[in-house]
């Protein structure tokens, strides 16, 4: 099987990281990057031994040898580099959170399904073997039934009021950040605990605090109740250091994964705990290759199988939609002041695969 070609848009720091995801994937190559600044696009590329090195996104979206775009910009750009991709043809992953907000997400995948192309919002956690080892313990009862959810992503970043995280017009916010990581997690959970791929919300509370001085959500909190009385509690932030893990509580016992977000960047181990009420407790091990190879590999994988505008096995459609309507939701109870959609507006239903 002929590799896929993959073009990179956007040379910071996960671009650097997802490069090395894909040479070091099964199904990916390195064929090109652009930058609005043609020096670092030569840089990335000699870094990374890429191929080409393209000044303008444009000129990467022009580039016959590439097949697949991964967006890799601040989430602003996400909308019009995405739609602009699709355009052009190329399948595309693009970095979470798709948009700003709901409505923007739409567009995009809108346009992906107009022009015929596979489109992915980039939760590379999904594609971790250890969710699918979660999901086959919740399915199998192994915890009873599943009553509450845990799940905390925070940081302690330097507070730099010009950087993406901090800075409104480049999307700033831990919410957009990290709180989609919680909610599409705690979606999935309940989701799976009720023999469905995904849930959606009930009722939702949120708690928060917006920086004076960054205008944007800093830390934040929220208590959402899904179907069949399901809890589940989640955190995120960018000025305080979290848990950063998982635990899921079943009548029966508990389940935690101890590094959800981001293990095995580079391959190895990580680590479920079980806890069976009135057992001692188990530690499961998960081996897997380099996260952001896996990530590269789920793509792949699912362009060669031929019906790239199936549901991505790793996040459908209509769970990105639903998971960014949910950080609509607690954005906008929190008053938090970045550009959000004020609507519900219900997407096309060939959106909602
Ligand atoms: N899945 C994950 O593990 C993960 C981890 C971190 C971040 N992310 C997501 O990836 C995206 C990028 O995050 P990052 O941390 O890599 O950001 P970053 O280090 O700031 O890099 C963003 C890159 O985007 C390009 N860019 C285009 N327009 C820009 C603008 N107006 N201002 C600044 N840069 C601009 C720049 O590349 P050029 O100058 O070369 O054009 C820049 O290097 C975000 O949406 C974030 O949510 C995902």
């Amino acid at each position: 099987m002929a590799k896929l070609r993959w073009g990179i848009i956007g040379t910071g720091r996960i671009a650097q990281t997802f490069a090395k995801g894909v040479a070091r994937s099964h199904t990916g190559e390195l064929a090109a990057v652009a930058s609005r600044t043609k020096a670092k696009a030569k840089d990335f590329a000699k870094t990374h031994q890429v191929t080409r090195a393209h000044g303008s996104y444009e000129a990467l979206l022009a580039d016959r040898e590439v097949d697949v775009v991964y967006i890799a910009t601040p989430h602003p750009q996400h909308l019009e580099w995405t739609v602009r991709a699709a355009e052009a043809k190329k399948h595309i992953l693009c970095e979470k959170p798709l948009g700003l907000h709901h409505d923007q997400a739409v567009e995009m995948i809108q346009a992906a399904w107009e022009n015929n192309v596979f489109f992915m919002e980039a939760y590379m956690y999904r594609c971790h073997p250890q969710i699918a080892r979660m999901i086959e313990l919740i399915r199998a009862g192994t915890i009873g039934d599943v009553r509450a959810i845990k799940a905390s992503f925070g940081f302690a970043a330097p507070y730099d009021l010009e950087s993406r995280l901090f800075n409104r017009s480049l999307g700033g916010g831990g919410i957009l950040d990290v709180g989609g990581y919680c909610t599409s997690m705690v979606r999935l959970i309940a989701g799976v605990a009720q023999g469905k791929p995904f849930a959606e919300a009930d009722r939702v509370s949120v708690f928060g605090q917006i920086g004076p001085q960054s205008g944007v959500d800093e830390y934040a909190t929220a208590l959402i109740v899904f179907p069949g009385e399901i809890v589940a509690t989640i955190s995120c932030g960018l000025r305080l250091q979290q848990e950063n893990k998982v635990r899921i509580e079943g009548s029966g016992g508990s389940l935690t994964l101890t590094n959800p977000w981001t293990a095995n960047v580079n391959g190895g181990e990580t680590s479920l705990i079980l806890e069976r009420n009135g057992e001692a407790s188990e530690t499961l091990t998960v081996t897997s290759g380099p996260l952001y190879a896996l990530e590269v590999d789920v793509v792949g994988r699912h362009i060669a199988a031929g019906d790239h505008q199936a549901a991505s096995p790793a996040m459908s459609w209509a769970d990105t939609l639903g998971n960014i309507r949910l950080q609509d939701e607690w954005r906008r109870a929190m008053d938090a002041p970045a550009p959000f959609t004020t609507t519900r507006p219900v997407a096309p239903s060939h959106l909602a695969q």
